[in-house]
């Protein structure tokens, strides 16, 4: 598996609950992290606390441009109306970078929790049309920011499904998975299957909603 230890990642949104918990677990693995944030001010504050309370790593702040601009790889962590305007505001910063999308466009009615249909098919290919010269990796849709930054879960017990078009990249981003404890980095198909993959978070949330649970995705015959 790749080594992947030695890189920097930065969180697009990093100071919202998925990027608080996804930066939580990369930094207790040792990796270097970056939250990114419309106002710089907020993410050093967000970083300052996360900083007190990991055991490894090391966490800073940034604008979403300065922490694009200073990692290798980039996590996409904003909700999905803020999908297309933060992308096409970053086109620069992100240019020959990992991009890895884990944005769910998703609504929320009486009837509960339901995908919204988008133009390119999902997030992640949006996210391969705006940024023609970065490299798009889907991943981290099923994992629960709850159960990520709750420090007494020690083994998250879920698949990540990792798709994209270059092996190169999604073998990274596989490698970036298997640094959460108890979480498998599974291939899952090209880009133009994500959208079911974020589909699938609704089933995800209406299980939870029913079962009182974080629910995840195990792959079995692996
Ligand atoms: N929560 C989960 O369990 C979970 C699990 C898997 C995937 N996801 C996906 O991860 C993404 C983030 O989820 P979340 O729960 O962390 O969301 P969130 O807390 O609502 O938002 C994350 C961050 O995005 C930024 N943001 C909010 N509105 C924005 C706007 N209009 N324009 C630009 N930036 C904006 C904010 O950061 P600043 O104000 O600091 O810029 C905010 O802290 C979503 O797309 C979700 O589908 C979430």
């Amino acid at each position: 598996m790749t080594d992947v230890t030695a890189l920097t990642i930065a969180i697009l949104g990093g100071t919202g609950g998925q990027g608080q918990g996804l930066a939580y677990r990369f930094a207790n693995a040792g990796v270097s992290v970056i939250i990114g944030s419309r106002d710089a001010e907020r993410a050093h504050t967000a970083a300052d606390e996360l900083s007190g309370r990991i055991t490894g790593g090391r966490v800073t702040g940034a604008s979403n441009a300065g922490a694009a601009s200073a990692a290798d790889v980039i996590v996409v962590a904003v909700p999905w109306e803020a999908h297309e305007k933060t992308l096409t505001g970053l086109v620069t910063e992100l240019k020959g970078k990992i991009v890895v999308d884990c944005v769910n466009p998703m609504g929320f009615d009486e009837r509960g929790p339901y995908p919204l249909l988008t133009d390119d098919g999902s997030a992640a290919e949006e996210a391969a049309r705006l940024l023609p010269d970065s490299t798009v990796v889907a991943a981290f849709h099923h994992v629960s920011a709850v159960l990520l930054s709750d420090p007494t879960v020690s083994d998250l017990d879920l698949d990540v499904l990792v798709l994209g078009e270059e092996r190169s990249a999604t073998d990274t981003v596989q490698a970036l998975a298997e640094l959460l404890p108890g979480v498998r980095g599974i291939f899952g198909g090209r880009l133009r299957n994500a959208g079911q993959v974020e589909a699938l978070t609704a089933n995800l949330i209406a299980v939870n909603r029913r079962y009182k649970t974080h629910a995840g995705i195990r792959i079995t015959g692996l």
